[in-house]
């Protein structure tokens, strides 16, 4: 089964054609980084135009890129939420307008489903399994029993990781996006600024505001008192903080519900130290740990594809009346 898969849930116009939710046949990820970057995070109104103008080009350069036209083509799958509202709606007008002209069935996809299932392009996820979803706007444990079922068994309680490094990067004068950039500067610094662990206590939840306050606070304190802030350590000090935590509630999580599988998922899980920690914790605990390759990490249609597959198979289809949705539940039935 060959579906071809849109995202545009934020800043990213993409698309995928995956056959039977394991192989990518061909992806094209058109970024608006550059656009978004002169104002420092995306500004969704210039996002949805930018999806506007993109899309079928995209289209266009994907079904080249694969050498199939509509009529190899089998169903058709988009991302309908969560995501900045104009963003998705490009999207979605576009799979429905395809489905509607090609007669195809149309796959909602959840943004964070296709996450994790960016690991099934690279093996074929086993179950019962956890996975850890970090993104710009997640920060959640998943636990499946099988394919197709999420069960969320915490989460952040406020900010969501990749958020925080995008603002503690901005406060540190780097460009946006920063999370890329403020794990390449941690690389180069020590671990030497003694910052507040976040909510470290016995559940799944995560908070991560309190230290991005801690950080921003210490930058002002001392650039009040005319002290030079060390960037590079500050950054190492920030990502140990957070690797630490993440990985720590992980595999407690991991332990009490008795798995052994974990699939990291989502534009943080580019991060060396994490992917390091992460991989050091799971062989020492003997937990298979499978992190996608970094083109699959941050957004891209690929991981839709693959999601689309196991949603068709539990009969997961929509009619043209689909809605966008900003806001929507990783435990929602997409229908
Ligand atoms: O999954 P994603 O592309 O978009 C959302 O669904 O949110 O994630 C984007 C987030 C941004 O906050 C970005 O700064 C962060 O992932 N990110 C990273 C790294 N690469 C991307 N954060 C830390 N280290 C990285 N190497
Ligand atoms: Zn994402």
């Amino acid at each position: 089964m060959k579906i071809l898969a849109i995202e545009s849930s934020c800043d990213e116009t993409s698309m995928s054609v995956i056959e039977d939710g394991v192989k990518d046949l061909g992806t094209v990820i058109l970024s608006q980084i550059d656009i978004h970057k002169l104002y420092g995070g995306v500004v969704p109104e210039i996002a949805s135009r930018a999806h506007v103008e993109a899309i079928t080009i995209v289209l266009d350069e994907v079904l080249k890129k694969c050498n199939l036209t509509m009529n190899d083509i089998d169903a058709i799958a988009v991302t309908y939420g969560p995501g900045l509202i104009g963003s998705l709606l490009i999207g979605l007008e576009c799979a429905k307008t395809l489905c509607f002209i090609y007669n195809k069935p149309l796959i909602p996809v959840h943004h964070i489903k296709g996450h994790i299932y960016a690991n099934n392009l690279v093996k074929r996820l086993e179950f019962p399994l956890i996975a850890l979803v970090i993104s710009g706007g997640h920060t959640d444990l998943v636990y499946m029993s099988e394919d197709y079922s999420f069960k969320k068994i915490g989460g952040t309680l406020d900010d969501a990781v990749g958020e925080c490094y995008d603002k503690v990067a901005r406060i540190l004068d780097l460009p946006y996006p920063g999370g890329p950039k403020l794990d390449k500067l941690a690389s180069e610094g020590s671990d030497t600024y003694n910052l507040p662990k976040p909510l470290n206590d016995n559940t799944y939840n995560f908070s991560f505001s309190g230290l991005k306050s801690a950080v921003i606070n210490l930058v002002h304190n001392e650039t009040q008192r005319g002290n030079i802030i060390k960037k590079e350590d500050l950054a190492c000090s920030f990502q140990k903080t957070v690797c630490d935590i993440l990985t720590k509630k992980t595999i407690k999580a991991l332990k009490e519900y008795n798995v052994n599988n974990l699939v990291v998922a989502g534009g943080v899980s580019a991060n060396k130290v994490l992917r390091k920690n992460l991989e050091d914790a799971c062989l020492e605990n003997n937990i298979n740990i499978t992190v996608p390759p970094i083109l699959y990490c941050t957004d891209n249609a690929a991981m839709i594809g693959a999601a689309a597959y196991y949603a068709y198979k539990k009969g997961i289809i929509a009619d043209l009346n689909l809605k966008a949705k900003a806001n929507v539940s990783i435990e929602d039935l997409d229908n």
